[in-house]
């Protein structure tokens, strides 16, 4: 296992984004729909795509991944078993279950259970998949799915939080095969949603209504392949603005979607950041203290959940008290016990953490719980003064690519070390 030593850090230059691991995911999952060659450029080389090839291989698809580019053949369609040893490290994993049941009929696909963010049920998915004629069925840890045809359905998607991600993902993939149009309501309006449906939209499926809370599908028999490139990845760059901010840095982002980022860079303006776009390169430049705000995590185009943990690093250092509300996943605040260690003043009472901003933080060692929590604690180590030691980084390497080369030629001080 490694270990991150971070130290109080001025950054500058610029630096590239890479590809969106959450739009990857469910892109290459969609491939199990069609017998035909894939190509897929963007895709970031992370933990999680290599956890993605290894099911895809599992499931008969042959797979080169070269220079962020994946080449997916098809060797055989007779697998239709996902194993809980894969799955269980990726719940993104899941949403092989709607496409194996759409293309392949059946679909053994180990149930990922819950995570340290809370408990993350698969009801919507189920409930999707069943409106749309498939008979499920939970053995032993595994879901099982059959169905001689999927029937097009009007469907509504959504739960207790709003809308799902790969609720939306698994009930799409299983609709573009299946016999007649379906409806889906209250669907995800993620743009790693919408980047799906124009995937499947290019290998042939016929959907409209991507980007909405109303997706029509209208089944196809039979897909295409295509070559296909991946968006970028909306989350790192929200994690550089906030880097950017606890760190009181000027930076300049590079391929940037700028439309899938509304919420964040209003935040970071209200935070106190002049934020310039040019064409996909934003320009930030945060003062010196950073004013306190209100944030509330929302489906999209709300501020994302993913953000929450390092925007709470960031307003640690504000000029007063800040106000976090979490409603997507309430749970998600492993992080403000280890910023507490580090001198921050957070408190949490239910889906609130109310944050009394700090002029500094202190190096502590701490550990990381989650994906997004390790980045909120390198922001917070970067920011705070003396050396941080983080312990248990390899949730970090599931979701950033190459983050502490990136971090470095910013001028960060961090290291890698074996624990
Ligand atoms: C995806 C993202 C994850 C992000 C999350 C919310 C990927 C690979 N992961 O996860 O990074 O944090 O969206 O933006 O894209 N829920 C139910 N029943 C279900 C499914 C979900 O109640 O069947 C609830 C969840 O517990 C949560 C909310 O819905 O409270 C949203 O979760 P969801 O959008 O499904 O998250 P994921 O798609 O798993």
């Amino acid at each position: 296992m490694d270990k991150f030593l971070v130290y109080n850090s001025s950054l500058s230059g610029s630096v590239k984004i890479s590809g969106s691991k959450n739009a990857a995911l469910p892109i290459m999952a969609a491939t199990l729909l069609t017998e035909c060659k894939c190509i897929l450029h963007n895709i970031p080389d992370l933990m999680d795509v290599r956890t993605m090839i290894k099911i895809l291989e599992v499931l008969g698809k042959r797979i080169d991944f070269k220079n962020n580019t994946l080449i997916i053949r098809n060797c055989s369609n007779k697998a239709f078993i996902a194993p809980y040893n894969l799955v269980r490290t990726m719940r993104a994993s899941f949403c092989c279950l709607g496409p194996l049941l759409g293309k392949r009929k059946k679909a053994k696909v180990a149930l990922p259970g819950g995570c340290v963010i809370g408990p993350r049920p698969v009801d919507l998915h189920l409930k999707g998949l069943q409106s749309l004629g498939a008979q499920i069925s939970i053995d032993k840890g595994y879901c099982l799915g059959k169905t001689k045809q999927l029937k097009g359905a009007h469907i509504y998607l959504g739960g207790a939080f709003g809308s799902s991600v790969l609720a939306t993902a698994n009930v799409l993939m299983a609709a573009v095969l299946a016999d007649g149009e379906t409806v889906i309501e209250h669907a995800a309006c993620e743009p790693e949603i919408e980047s799906l449906a124009i995937f499947l939209n290019k290998i042939g499926a016929k959907i409209q209504g991507h980007g909405s809370p109303i997706m029509r599908v209208k089944g196809v028999k039979k897909l295409s392949g295509c070559e296909f490139n991946n968006i970028c990845d909306r989350i790192e760059v929200g994690t550089f603005i906030a880097a950017s901010l606890a760190t009181r840095s000027a930076l300049t982002i590079k391929e940037v979607e700028v439309f899938h980022l509304t919420s964040v860079i209003d935040i970071a303006r209200k935070i106190g950041a002049e934020i310039k776009i040019n064409g996909r390169t934003l320009f930030i430049k945060p003062k010196q203290r950073l004013n306190p705000i209100n944030i509330t995590t929302l489906c999209y185009p709300g501020f994302p959940t993913d953000l929450q943990a390092q925007f709470m690093a960031a307003l640690s250092f504000a000029k007063g008290i800040s106000l976090i509300t979490e409603k997507i996943y309430p749970d998600r605040f492993m992080h403000v016990g280890e910023l507490n260690r580090m001198g921050a003043a957070i408190q949490r009472s239910g889906p609130h953490c109310i944050i009394e901003g700090k002029e500094k933080l202190f190096g502590a060692e701490i550990m990381a719980s989650d994906l997004r929590a390790s980045a909120a604690l390198v922001i917070a180590g970067l920011a705070a003064q003396g050396k941080t030691e983080i312990l248990r980084v390899y949730h970090i390497d599931r979701g950033y690519e190459k983050i502490e080369n990136k971090l470095k030629k910013l001028g960060a001080k961090i290291v890698r070390k074996k624990q």
